[in-house]
């Protein structure tokens, strides 16, 4: 029985455009950091391959950025983006658990992408992260949103059928972490933030076979993976079938597979002290 699953950073990388443009929209919707003092610090919670953290120096070249993860794949990888950036500012990468994570020093700003939906009860750690906001800085995530999708829908039940059950019985909705974008506004607000909230659909066009099976291989199917990866033939098996019940949730069309993926963001700006 695996507790995490194992991450395959170079799967999750092969659909790197679309799943950096939600980053790029949350990122358009934080203000500037108070800057209290230089360098600006900055968290990047579930910074994953590093990329999506190395975004973030570009915004803000002369920061102190630190990517926190729990995955030693992710880590490895993201080490490629470690060190001076362009600006003056440096980038690291440090391993953590965002279920405990109870940081030790005050950052401008704390930002996840796509991670907390992997992190059970998230929301309860909200006062715990703002707490080490400074005032006039902001903590800022996106999530997805699309867990009643028939990518995820599917997946679930096929992780229950009866073939699968027994070996599966609930990884196949590991995932399933999020609340509702109103939720999450009245959680931040109640800490007396200045909260935007918005939820966006994006409309992706994939190309390829199977393209949406090659996407979750990237997230939502990890945990299965990680419990069928020393049994070739069942992992086979599995994927087979799904693929199957993709296919037809998801048929390639004219311009290619549309993959409709909804996506939640959260902005909270902690006031500037009195
Ligand atoms: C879908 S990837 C997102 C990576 C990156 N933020 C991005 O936007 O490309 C999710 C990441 O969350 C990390 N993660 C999941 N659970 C975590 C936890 N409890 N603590 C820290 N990182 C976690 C995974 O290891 C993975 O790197």
């Amino acid at each position: 029985m695996h507790d995490a699953p194992t991450w395959d950073p170079q799967q999750y990388l092969r659909h790197a455009g679309h799943r950096t443009r939600p980053f790029h929209d949350l990122l358009a919707r934080i203000a500037e950091l108070p800057r209290h003092q230089t360098p600006a610090r900055i968290a990047d919670l579930g910074c994953g391959p590093g990329n999506v953290t190395a975004l973030l120096a570009e915004r803000w070249p002369d920061a102190h950025i630190t990517g926190y993860d729990n995955s030693p794949e992710m880590l490895k990888e993201a080490e490629f983006y470690a060190g001076p950036t362009k600006g003056g500012g440096h980038l690291d990468f440090t391993t953590a658990d965002a279920a405990d994570w109870a940081p030790d020093e005050s950052y401008d700003l704390i930002v996840s992408n796509a991670a907390l939906q992997w992190v059970p009860h998230h929301a309860d750690s909200f006062k715990r992260w703002l707490d080490a906001v400074k005032p006039g800085g902001t903590f800022a995530f996106q999530v997805p949103g699309n867990f009643t999708s028939p990518s995820h829908a599917l997946l679930g039940e096929l992780c229950d059928a009866p073939q699968w059950r027994d070996r599966l019985d609930s990884h196949g909705r590991r995932f399933v972490h999020i609340l509702q974008p109103a939720d999450y506004l009245e959680r931040l607000a109640d800490l007396g933030c200045e909260t935007d909230v918005w939820e966006t659909t994006y409309v992706q066009l994939l190309q390829g076979d199977d393209p949406v099976l090659d996407w979750v291989k990237g997230t939502a199917l990890r945990p299965v993976l990680t419990v069928l990866e020393d049994d070739t033939g069942a992992r086979e098996a599995f994927l087979e079938e799904f693929r199957d019940l993709l296919r037809k949730a998801y048929p390639s069309g004219r311009h290619g597979t549309v993959f409709p993926f909804r996506r939640i963001f959260a902005v909270a700006r902690k006031p500037e002290a009195a």
